[in-house]
């Protein structure tokens, strides 16, 4: 089982600064899921042929279940990382940027300037995040619940969870 972390930022590519946010999913995921897994991790400019031609490569070729992006989802010009998003994915499932900006707002009135969505390309969930480390852990935190059954219904591999930070929901059929 494959999971895809991509960090876009112009700035953190060209080592200006250190990615912090990419370190940060990792971190989250490490600690939150039982099964095996095994991480895919770059650091991109915010150009949207190559968002989209990672995500591609992520999803197909790679074979990740779920790719978890960071940054590039704000109004600034460069910002362009949920219309790679929308342009590889064959369904959006709008109510993940829904959840995370309304728990985000709890803490930064700003949350409101993330344009960050989700959707699925083939067996794959491409889920996008804020840049700033600190949303990293408080989106996940609101969104895992639900992406262990939205993988099962894309016919991808069994997510288990440790259920004392995050407890999969998966609804009785
Ligand atoms: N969400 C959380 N949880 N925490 C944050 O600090 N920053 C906001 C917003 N969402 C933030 C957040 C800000 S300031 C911006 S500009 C947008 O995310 C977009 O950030 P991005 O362009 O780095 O993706």
């Amino acid at each position: 089982m494959r999971i895809g972390i991509l960090t876009v930022s112009d700035r953190a590519s060209r080592g200006v600064y250190e990615d912090k946010s990419g370190p940060a999913i990792l971190e989250f995921l490490r600690e939150v899921l039982t099964c095996q897994w095994e991480p895919r991790t770059l650091v991109i400019p915010d150009e949207q042929d190559q968002i989209e031609s990672t995500l591609k490569a992520f999803c197909d070729d790679e074979g990740c279940c779920l790719v978890v992006t960071t940054g590039g989802t704000g109004p600034a010009q460069r910002d362009v990382t949920p219309e790679a998003t929308e342009a590889v994915c064959e369904k959006l499932l709008p109510g993940f940027g829904e959840l995370m900006r309304e728990v985000s707002l709890k803490s930064v009135p700003t949350a409101i300037l993330s344009r960050q969505t989700a959707g699925i390309r083939g067996k794959s969930l491409i889920v996008n995040l804020p840049g700033k480390p600190a949303a990293i852990r408080e989106c996940l935190l609101a969104v895992m619940p639900a992406i262990p059954y939205c993988i099962d219904l894309i016919g991808g591999p069994f997510l288990t969870t440790n259920e004392n930070v995050v407890k999969a929901f998966r609804p009785k059929s």
